[in-house]
């Protein structure tokens, strides 16, 4: 015989060879209990730790332990440090290693320490006791609540989070320096002294400015363009700025495409905004700012390769698919006296991730 666990009615096993078939007109063939159920292993003998018998050890272990959270704000500290100490901006290959470097190694470091103290701390400070803890249902009482209480308070007798002060206060500044490189690395992405939303409206076209090439620079003349052909344009000048060229270049970006003139329709705002065909536009996704550069001259479609959305370059650049929410903007464009494409003035509206425009 076998007890339910659920009802404690007594279940017989059935076996087909067995000798007890008690379970009356049922079929015995379905309920199989078995007899030889797990024994309780119990606990192992509880095994002393060295910091629990020598106070010396637990001193010891405790220095290690603040010893650790210190050195995780050196970490911190050290990461922003290597970021002023190797800006980036210089362009320079070798400080951009260096900055990556050093900046990892201050993290590593940061992170590292806060993990190794806090698993010494547990191991060899923390109450050692082995505690069972019976399942219960989830379902919160109020004498749960008043025992998650009681918990709290144990642990924190147990821990002594609120008695030994030199490890807490430690701790809590470990964990509040180690955000701050992030906060240092976010803001040097931000511009220093000018207004963001403002530099981020305008670019480096004006008018006058003459569509060049990418990466070369070279002038291009609108009989260079041909029927179907898409070209890759920065704006003259910005190949030889020494500073924040890849800054301008992020926003003035442009995909130069021409198209028949009868395939083009434009809005009547706009009707002297190309030339011949020739239309240029923002390379700049409106979704979230990936370049735009794959072009289809058959159905002169744009595809953002980064989240698939679409742009009719003959409909104005509207978008007809994925999650983009404006057409790309249109740089309007002009040919001057020596046949050279260039541009009209700058983009009337902000290149890139819709965000801008709510401002
Ligand atoms: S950035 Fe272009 S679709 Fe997302």
């Amino acid at each position: 015989m076998a007890q339910d666990d659920y009802d404690g009615k007594d279940i017989t096993v059935a076996h087909s060879s067995g000798a007890d078939h008690s379970l009356g007109d049922q079929d015995p063939g379905l309920a199989v209990v078995p007899t030889d159920g797990f024994s309780d292993p119990g606990l192992l003998p509880h095994r002393q730790r060295v910091t629990d018998a020598d106070p010396k050890k637990a001193r010891k272990a405790e220095r290690t332990v603040y010893t650790l959270f210190y050195l995780s704000i050196v970490g911190s500290i050290f990461a922003i440090a290597a970021y002023m100490a190797f800006p980036m901006e210089s362009n320079n290959v070798g400080d951009v290693r260096l900055s990556t470097v050093f900046i990892g190694l201050g993290i590593t470091l940061a992170l590292l320490a806060i993990g190794f103290g806090a698993v010494h701390w547990g191991k060899s400070l923390m109450a050692d006791h082995e505690g069972i803890d019976i399942r219960h249902p989830t379902r919160g009482s109020d004498e749960t609540r008043e025992r998650a209480v009681e918990i709290f308070d144990e642990a924190n007798r147990e821990s002594g989070f609120g008695r030994r002060t030199l490890i807490r206060n430690s701790l809590i500044g470990a964990l509040i320096a180690f955000p701050l490189p992030a906060v240092v690395l976010f803001r040097g992405l931000a511009p220093q002294d000018q207004d963001p939303v403002k530099l981020l409206s305008h670019t480096m076209w004006k008018k006058g400015t003459r569509l060049t090439l990418d990466p070369s620079g070279l002038p291009v003349k609108a009989t260079d363009v041909t029927l179907g052909s898409a070209f890759h344009i920065i704006p003259e000048g910005l190949a030889e700025l020494e500073h924040g060229k890849l800054e301008e270049k992020a926003k003035a970006a442009v995909l130069l495409m021409r198209l028949r003139p009868e395939d083009l329709n434009q809005l009547p705002d706009r009707k002297n905004w190309s030339y011949d065909g020739i239309v240029a536009y923002s390379k700049i996704c409106t979704h979230v700012g990936c370049p735009v550069a794959l072009y289809e001259q058959q159905t002169h479609h744009l595809l953002c390769p980064c989240h698939q959305s679409q742009f009719d370059v003959a409909n104005h650049c509207e978008v007809i698919f994925g999650p983009a929410k404006r057409p790309l903007p249109q740089l309007p464009i002009a040919v001057d006296a020596e046949g050279y494409l260039v541009a009209q003035s700058d983009f009337h509206e902000p290149v890139g991730p819709s965000f801008w425009e709510r401002s």
